[in-house]
């Protein structure tokens, strides 16, 4: 794993969304997988700019979205669906129908489930796979004490979830969906390429178990470790956890600023 810290949110955006510019430069037609929540956003509005100034373009690209809540159908303006027309696709040149998003309003969750795992292989598997993490160490929405070797399926969500995503909700955690379609930890770990984003203290315990503590369901996100090619962008309050400091600077010296 290496790791890449920045004084801030937006210099890390920025050079996340360099990284990942580079691999789409260098594979035109590589399959995404991409991710929700906060983090990602600087990214994806890096990632348009770019797009709009004629430096990348998406229009080879296909994706498929890590994650949807239960019960939201596309075209509600909570849905991951939505999220992400809004963040990112209506913004770019990729053509719309080789975007995917688990559909959390299918009339069967299992059988689109396992679906989206057929589709994700039938597309040759995710080449670069954008990540977030969760305050409690998920990865997608595979809660604490997920199966490492999980795949596509229906999850509930956890309390601290529920309380952290209530802010989509009305700040109402009862309002949130009590269960997701979540790509699973073994599904994830198949991309060929992660790149996660952490910023702010409030997950700096993540980062450091994720990237320094045993390997174990309780802190899904330390799978991460039984990957070969994982690079970490993160703030200075996001890697304020971590011991191994000097030696993740001297490596990220290989990662261009
Ligand atoms: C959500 C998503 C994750 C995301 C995480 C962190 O629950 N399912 O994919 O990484 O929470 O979100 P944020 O980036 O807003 O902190």
């Amino acid at each position: 794993m290496k790791i890449a810290i920045d004084s801030t949110p937006s210099v890390s955006s920025a050079r996340a969304a360099r990284f990942m510019a580079r691999q789409i430069r260098s594979n035109p037609s590589c399959v995404l997988g991409l991710a929700t929540g906060s983090s990602p956003l600087a990214v994806y509005a890096e990632l348009a700019r770019m797009c709009r100034a004629g430096g990348i373009s998406f229009a080879g690209t296909r994706t498929f979205n890590l994650d949807e809540y239960a019960g939201l159908p596309p075209g509600d303006a909570r849905s991951y669906r939505r999220f992400m027309d809004e963040n990112f696709f209506e913004k770019i040149d990729i053509d719309l129908s080789n975007t995917r998003v688990p559909n959390g309003a299918a009339p069967d969750l299992d059988a689109e489930c396992a679906e989206y795992e057929a589709a994700v292989r039938a597309a040759g598997g995710i080449d670069l796979q954008l990540l977030g993490i969760g305050a409690n160490g998920h990865i997608g929405f595979n809660e604490p004490s997920s199966s490492l070797g999980s795949r596509t399926r229906v999850v509930a969500l956890s309390q601290k979830t529920l309380s952290a995503n209530a802010r989509f909700f009305g700040n109402d955690p009862g309002a949130v969906p009590k269960k997701a379609l979540s790509m699973g930890i073994a599904s994830i770990l198949d991309a060929k390429k992660i790149v996660l984003l952490a910023y702010g203290k409030g997950k700096a315990d993540a980062v450091a178990g994720m990237a320094e503590g045993p390997v174990c369901a309780k802190l899904p996100a330390s799978a991460l470790q039984l990957h070969p090619d994982v690079t970490v962008f993160l703030d200075e309050d996001a890697a304020s956890k971590l011991e191994l400091r000097p030696y993740y600077d001297a490596v990220a010296r290989d990662i261009p600023a």
